[in-house]
């Protein structure tokens, strides 16, 4: 059993992994409307990712017998910008759940709560592989500059993700 305040915690998080899966499917849409189908269909495969988060602490908060409390989730934008801006997007708004993973962590130490610092290392190591595969993306983007055929070869590189669980390129 958890505690109340660590239930409370994990379950805003739940909600901000929701957040994350919505935000995804936003650009996914955005970027169908640009016509980068392989980036919209790469976004779409986040979006699953991210449903597939939330319900991990979904489960874990059923498991542990704790309160389920689902709250509103918040609109994201409609538009990102360039394809280069939309993954810097999606890069910072990696970088803030790392944060937010980090302060969690460090509050289920401060609880002695192992159990929940044991799931959360799950989420950080996550975290380091999601931000190195964004990072190499926008990386990969600005070495084609606006170059509308390197743009296209990436996009087409984009589209070859399969699964839900690596956003690998390669
Ligand atoms: Fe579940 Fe991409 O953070």
């Amino acid at each position: 059993m958890i505690t109340k305040k660590m239930a409370k915690s994990l379950n805003e998080q739940l909600n901000h992994e929701f957040y994350s899966a919505y935000l995804y499917l936003s650009m996914s849409a955005y970027c169908s409307k640009m016509d980068f189908n392989g980036a919209a269909s790469w976004f779409l495969l986040q979006y699953h990712e991210e449903q597939q988060h939330a319900t991990r602490f979904y489960n874990y908060l059923v498991e542990q017998d704790a309160t389920i409390s689902l709250q509103s989730i918040d609109k994201p934008e409609k538009k990102f910008g360039s394809l280069l801006e939309t993954f810097q997007k999606s890069l910072a708004h990696e970088q803030m759940m790392t944060r937010k993973l980090n302060e969690l962590g460090d509050k289920a130490l401060k609880e002695k709560d192992h159990a929940t610092y044991n799931l959360l290392q799950w989420f950080v190591n996550e975290q380091v592989e999601e931000e190195a595969t964004v990072s190499e993306i926008i990386s990969k983007i600005k070495l084609v500059q606006n170059d509308g055929y390197g743009l296209l070869m990436i996009d087409n590189e984009l589209g070859k993700r399969t699964s839900a669980t690596s956003g690998a390129m390669n």
